[in-house]
């Protein structure tokens, strides 16, 4: 009892030391009922040092959800994901790991069969498992993976997240999004709804006791925004909120940059962020509402927005005061290492669409004289497919909502609290239909599906919407770039 009382004046004295110099900067309100979180009663550190005792298993999800050397960054995001959990003690037979796998062995990577997560980062690719990779990192595998139904299962290393009722699962997903939909390599992407239906169903079985989910996407609030039950047991934060984009970081011309030889960006402002503070804090000590807070503020870089984006959290929020390394494990060597400290340098954040730009432009200086008129070519095209893809929607607009209000109102976004769309089936086939008439939605398509949760919500009539398709794509090509290729998106 004496040592921890001991224990405690010393906190106070750090934790006045520290507010101070932290009132000097950003103003940003830490405590609550009471409590500064830094000063924490005789109680609470009690309660720290018991260790919950649990029967239960931790499983892992991780996804990359790109391919391709210019989203390097999404595919080191997970594999540095696994290492983390690796460190913690996880078992390779409980985390699950999608990636394309194209990064290590790519042309265009200095150093072959490496891929690091910053700058001066260890390599993160050795002994990641291969569970889902190339063609086998699907939607459709993706649930069966977590509903842990082997016979749904097609191709991959079969592993499922076979949990009990007393486990606990952390899912990572990282990649490129837009509203309502993440990202995969092989089409259709992800719909925020399916991926909700299918949580639902998980939890009917009963055969988890918490989930977390860390998102990183562009518009990744959107997948959960007025859609995910606060009863499922789940605890989901997003890189941003349902109308921004997210942003990549390490990138090439930020700071800190990549070393030179990489022309691509490295990671992901949020993702580094949840993970470089996972390896610099006691994770048996961390709560998952100190770690939020601080991905938070880092995401934000350090409450300016610029360059970077609001982390949200949905869900169950009572699982928040829970230790990390009920999800993440715990590495022993961060045993000495503080709870909750708030350091961090800042860092340049590249938003996700322009990161691809970079990456072209990279590349472009890249090469030889010779294979410069290529890559020129690949960034015109680039170029030209956004701007056609623009005006298109906006046109679409003004057909089907008249010209003065027409642009507005196809972009509009709902208030906090809704969902972006009423009708999730009418969402997917107005953007089959598009895709039927206009070409297919790209990567950077995905940002529009803004306007065909609109089209639904506006409840216009489908004949309507398809004579508008027709009327403003008939006959035209949007110009689809460089390598694109397969089925509809969603
Ligand atoms: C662990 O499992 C045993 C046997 O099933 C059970 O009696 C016990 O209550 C469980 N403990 C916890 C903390 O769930
Ligand atoms: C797996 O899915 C199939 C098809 O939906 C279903 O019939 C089967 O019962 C499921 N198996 C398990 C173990 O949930």
């Amino acid at each position: 009892m004496a040592s921890r009382v001991i224990c405690f004046n010393i906190l106070v004295l750090v934790t006045v030391a520290y507010g101070a110099a932290a009132r000097g900067g950003s103003g940003q309100r830490y405590w609550r009922s009471g409590w500064d979180p830094l000063i924490r009663s005789p109680v609470d550190i009690a309660a720290e040092e018991e260790e919950e005792i649990t029967n239960g298993t931790r499983w892992a999800v991780l996804v990359a959800g790109s391919n391709g050397y210019g989203n390097y960054r999404h595919q080191a995001d997970v594999c540095h994901a696994y290492q983390v959990l690796k460190k913690g003690g996880l078992k390779d037979e409980n985390i699950v790991v999608f990636m394309y796998d194209d990064i290590a062995t790519s042309d265009l990577n200095p150093k072959p069969g490496v891929i690091i997560n910053s700058p001066k980062g260890e390599d993160v690719y050795a002994g990641v498992p291969k569970d889902y990779t190339g063609k086998d990192v699907t939607v459709e595998n993706l649930f069966a993976v977590l509903l842990g139904n082997k016979s749904l299962v097609k191709g991959g290393s079969g592993k499922v997240v076979d949990s009990k009722p007393d486990d606990r699962i952390f899912f990572f997903y990282s990649d490129h999004g837009g509203p309502g939909v993440l990202g995969m390599p092989n089409t259709p992407h992800l719909v925020a709804n399916d991926l909700v239906e299918v949580l639902k169903k998980k939890h009917a079985m009963g055969t988890y006791k918490e989930m977390v989910i860390y998102l990183e996407a562009c518009e990744s609030g959107s997948i959960f925004e007025g859609i995910l039950p606060e009863d499922l047991n789940i605890y989901a934060t997003t890189a941003s909120g349902a109308q921004e984009n997210s942003y990549g970081t390490y990138c090439p011309g930020t700071e800190p940059a990549p070393p030179p030889e990489y022309i691509t960006c490295l990671g992901d402002l949020y993702s580094v962020a949840w993970m470089e503070d996972s390896e610099t804090h006691n994770l048996k000590k961390e709560t998952l509402e100190q770690q939020f807070n601080k991905v938070k503020k880092r995401t934000s870089n350090s409450n300016t927005y610029n360059t970077g984006s609001h982390v949200m959290e949905y869900g169950t929020k009572d699982i928040k005061p829970e230790k990390v390394y009920l999800y993440l494990g715990f590495d022993p060597e961060t045993v000495n290492l503080p709870a909750n400290q708030i350091h961090f340098d800042k860092m340049d954040g590249v938003n996700q669409r322009d990161a691809d730009l970079i990456f072209l432009w990279q590349r472009y200086k890249q090469s030889s004289e010779s294979k410069r008129a290529e890559v020129l070519k690949e960034i015109t095209e680039t170029l030209t497919h956004r701007g056609h893809l623009d005006s298109i929607i906006d046109m679409i607009g003004v057909l089907l909502f008249g010209p003065q209000n027409g642009r507005s109102i196809i972009h509009s976004a709902r208030r906090r609290g809704l969902p972006l769309v009423d009708d999730w089936e009418c969402f997917k086939s107005t953007a089959r239909l598009f895709e039927k008439h206009c070409g297919l939605l790209t990567q950077y398509g995905m940002k529009h599906m803004r306007a065909f949760a609109n089209i639904c919500n506006s409840l216009v009539e489908k004949t309507t919407v398809e004579e508008v398709f027709i009327a403003t794509c008939g006959g035209k090509n949007i110009g689809l770039p460089y390598g694109t290729v397969g089925a509809y998106s969603v």
